[in-house]
């Protein structure tokens, strides 16, 4: 039986069925709001039920016990009479009082499901009896504050952070350096990652927090100061919670399904409309109807500023201008993906901006890096004790052999592959695009790792190609659970079509799926 359990048997990529399953997505109509005295500072069941409509859920699909096995997990890491302390992040503003999109530290968010900006969170391992951690939770909040609240809106407050987040102990963050030396005087060891060692105290972005609810007594305390100057035996936490990190649970695989199957029925749903009578003729307009059928199908926002490429533009890897036209017969490329509870997904395909199809040199790169993408999705599992790194170089391999079979590439060597393949062939998935980085590219792949595959060949626009093949830009990226066996390998943007007969069935014929779109979708995560 798969670590995974019965859940995700026969989700297997061999057998998923195609884009039209919608296993996730339950149909509601609007009712009266129903009744309720919570009021928190991020979704909840009782205030937001569309968004969580399981009891005991404090994020999309994971549980308050999840995070508190997370919680115990990252303690039986560390050692007796220690503290793990994330700073959580503060709103970002672009220009004067116009802030971002505010992003929590993942780390803080994927131990306690806390999404409001100034918190500070320490896990505190007072010690183990038996196989019994002795772990608390420290929450440091903004408090409640009714003048504040008109304007941003409702706090969860200290009150929240213990009834709802099941923090042990909670105190008003502008209390943070008392409160955070007292902690550490009781302990030996701290788990840290300073995020700003490098700027000088009186620039510490700290200073937010104890400039909030006017607390003038800490204001000259910096917190990372405090920690870092504390004598104490300081150690990085972040690697320690990447290897949590890096192996996904049933839950995480679930909500992670989920967002790639949303994201997979955007994209064929682009490509339907290709040859419709209502076809997107900008690479912007491409870009936001991909973000709104992420939205509409139930994710919370893109993952990402997605590449919508047209043509030649494919050439820039990273190419998120979009600001170009669609261009009659080129090739769209596009890396996109939806993100859902804090999970990403990220999917890469490309398609021709044509009722006719691929054209020759088109369909040719197509086939070679679509054969390269379904090979090394066919490694991901533990039998083929296959790394990163080792399966990049299989992707290298690959590509080159695929090539040699296209007239014009028959003398391709590995030196030109650097050339026409010259990123890697995928990075962890997660809460992070970039899941996990000080995870190693050597460690042999386990169960349970999410990660992309994404082979890509990018022709240049000089004598040394092939005219014919010249601009062209093409990648193909799905995001794949490792399995034990290869029985056990998930695609999880499976839905997402990618075989040249089936991308050029959905150009002509459009997606079909009546009634679907005039509803509210619940996800059943
Ligand atoms: N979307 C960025 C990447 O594929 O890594
Ligand atoms: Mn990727
Ligand atoms: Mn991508």
């Amino acid at each position: 039986m798969s670590r995974l359990g019965t859940n995700y048997r026969g989700l297997g990529m061999k057998n998923l069925s195609a884009y039209t399953r919608t296993c996730f997505r339950r149909f509601i109509t609007l009712k009266t709001r129903p009744k309720t005295d919570v009021k928190l500072g991020q979704p909840s069941y009782e205030t937001r039920n569309h968004i969580l409509p399981t009891p005991g859920n404090l994020t999309p699909g994971i549980s308050a016990i999840e995070y508190f096995q997370r919680r115990l997990k990252l303690a039986a890491q560390l050692p007796d009479k220690s503290l793990a302390i994330i700073v959580g992040n503060t709103t970002k503003f672009s220009s004067g009082s116009v802030f971002y999109d505010f992003q929590q530290d993942n780390d803080l968010y994927y131990l306690t499901g806390w999404l409001e900006p100034d918190t500070v969170m320490v896990l505190e391992k007072k010690g183990s009896h038996g196989r019994d951690e002795d772990v608390a939770l420290h929450l440091l909040v903004p408090p409640k504050n009714p003048s504040r609240e008109q304007w941003e809106g409702s706090k969860t407050g200290l009150e929240g952070a213990c009834e709802f987040f099941n923090a042990d102990n909670v105190e008003d963050v502008s209390k943070a350096a008392s409160y955070i030396k007292s902690l550490i005087s009781r302990n030996n060891t701290i788990f840290y990652d300073s995020k700003y060692q490098a700027k000088p105290a009186t620039e510490s972005l700290f200073k937010s927090f104890f400039d909030f609810g006017g607390g003038k007594g800490n204001d000259s305390m910096m917190l990372n100061d405090i920690i870092l100057k504390s004598g104490k035996s300081i150690n990085p936490l972040r690697k320690v919670i990447d290897r949590l990190r890096s192996v996904k649970s049933c839950a995480e695989i679930e909500v992670m399904h989920a967002a790639g199957q949303i994201s997979s029925r955007a994209f064929n749903k682009a490509m339907g409309k290709v040859a419709s009578e209502s076809p997107i003729q900008t690479e912007k307009t491409l870009a936001k109807y991909l973000e709104y059928q992420f939205v509409k199908g139930g994710c919370d926002k893109q993952a990402y500023i997605p590449v919508v490429a047209s043509g030649p533009n494919a050439l820039t890897i990273h190419y998120t201008r979009n600001d170009d036209l669609l261009y009659q017969d080129e090739l769209v490329s596009v890396d996109a993906g939806g993100k859902l509870g804090g999970y990403c997904s990220d999917i890469s395909r490309a398609w021709p901006n044509s009722s006719k199809g691929f054209s020759e040199p088109q369909r040719d790169i197509y086939q070679a890096v679509l054969n390269t993408n379904r090979s090394c999705i066919d490694l991901c599992h533990e039998g083929s004790n296959y790394s990163f790194h080792d399966i990049h170089e299989f992707s290298v391999r690959c590509l080159r052999k695929e090539l040699q079979n296209i007239t014009g590439f028959q003398n391709v060597t590995y030196q030109d592959i650097r050339v026409l393949y010259p990123h890697f062939i995928g990075h962890h998935l997660g809460l992070d695009l970039h899941d996990v980085p000080s995870v190693s590219r050597n460690e042999r792949f386990v169960e349970g790792n999410v990660i992309t595959i994404e082979p890509g060949l990018y022709i240049p626009e000089n004598s040394s190609w092939p005219k014919h093949f010249q601009g062209i830009g093409v990648r193909v990226e799905d995001d794949i659970v490792v399995g034990k066996t290869s029985d056990e390998i998930i695609n999880l943007s499976s839905g997402c079509v990618k075989e040249i007969a089936d991308i050029e069935s959905l150009i002509r014929n459009g997606v079909s799926t009546p009634g679907i779109d005039a509803e509210l979708v619940v996800l059943d995560i």
